[in-house]
């Protein structure tokens, strides 16, 4: 296995305070190796962005933090836990090491200014001693790298396609060469095609320039095409964890099985789409025993009762999975 680059220890994140509050993010324990693209899928309400927003401390009002750890290993020097850090700390620490493109951030981009300008704003932030004609040509070979000719680069936003909107905002995203990227539903604005050229040219990225990725989306097929690992997250907590292949061949969830039946795979031997019966788990009121269990087909006798946690059983076969399932109780 590689080297951990963010290790999530037991992350809440709450909405509100007191009796009101909603838990979004449930003792979420989860890490990124280096170099590695890390897919996190689930239903709408699942609490993915609320952990993305979580473990940058990005979380607007009323969005607490309510424990856990994120330990951060810089490529020198010793880890360190981005929920103790000072603002100023936080700061350079979401400067140089992360990048986020949010839901949307296709239409974050200013419409007055030509993105030129904005991108070489961002190259400015982080580079304030660099000469404007290094800059330049900086923002010029970024374009290069998601696509873009230079000469689009005295475009302004609206005379630009979504597609290349949004791979101004990963140019934007990589301008400041962080060692991890996490993309919110970067492209699903987008039509099939475009996501899987913007993301195939990411994971091209990805292996030339040795960044991370936590990419997070609904749409679980374009994870098995792209990602290295998956996490599966269903109210609030993570339920199951595989290498791609292996959530896709032998998902043990039946919610990870319920998802891969929910869309199209590109690739690959058709699957009927059955979709998953019901809509997810309402926060305010969750379902006992596991959250899953009123729209689970195989639910059985512990299911309504307790809530299983994420362990480690080994299949048949003498491999360790990662799930938290009756089906599946650990082994130990
Ligand atoms: N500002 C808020 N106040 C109260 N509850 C919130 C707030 N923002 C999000 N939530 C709740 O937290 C839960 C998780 O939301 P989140 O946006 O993290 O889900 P998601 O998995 O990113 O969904 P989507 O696929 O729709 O983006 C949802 O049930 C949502 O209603
Ligand atoms: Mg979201």
């Amino acid at each position: 296995m590689k080297d951990p680059v963010l290790e999530i220890r037991d992350l809440n994140v709450d909405y509100g305070l007191g009796d009101q509050a909603v838990h979004a993010v449930r003792d979420v324990s989860l890490t990124l190796h280096r170099g590695e693209v890390l897919g996190l899928a689930g239903e709408s309400g699942s609490g993915k962005s609320t952990l993305a927003y979580g473990l940058t401390r990005l979380l607007p009002p009323p969005g607490v933090i309510r424990g856990g750890q994120v330990i951060y290993h810089p490529a020198a020097g010793p880890a360190y836990d981005v929920m103790a850090l000072s603002h100023a700390e936080l700061r350079a620490f979401r400067w140089a090491e992360t990048s986020i493109v949010f839901q949307g951030a296709m239409n974050s981009l200013n419409p007055v200014y030509k993105v030129s300008t904005q991108l070489l704003d961002v190259i400015r932030a982080h580079e304030p001693r660099m000469p404007a004609s290094a800059r330049l040509a900086r923002a010029r070979e970024l374009l290069r790298l998601v696509g873009i000719a230079a000469d689009r680069m005295d475009s302004y936003p609206h005379q630009l396609s979504g597609g290349m909107r949004q791979r101004v905002m990963i140019g934007m995203a990589l301008a400041l060469e962080p060692q991890i990227v996490i993309m919110d539903e970067p492209t699903t604005a987008l039509d099939v095609v475009m996501q899987r050229q913007i993301l195939r040219q990411l994971i091209e990225l990805r292996e030339r320039l040795g960044f991370s990725v936590l990419f997070i989306t609904h749409d679980l097929s374009l994870l098995v095409e792209f990602s290295d690992r998956i996490a599966i997250m269903y109210g609030g907590r993570i339920v199951e964890e595989a290498p791609a292949p292996a959530l896709y061949r032998d998902s043990l969830h039946p919610y990870s099985d319920g998802l891969l039946h929910s869309f199209p795979a590109l690739r690959g031997e058709r699957r009927e789409l059955t979709g998953i019966p019901g809509s997810p788990p309402d926060l305010r009121n969750m379902p006992t025993g596991c959250s899953f269990h009123p729209r689970c087909s195989k639910a059985f006798e512990p299911c309504p009762d307790r809530v299983p946690v994420l362990g480690h059983p080994r299949t048949p076969d003498g491999r360790t999975r990662t799930v938290a399932c009756w089906l599946h109780p650990a082994t130990g």
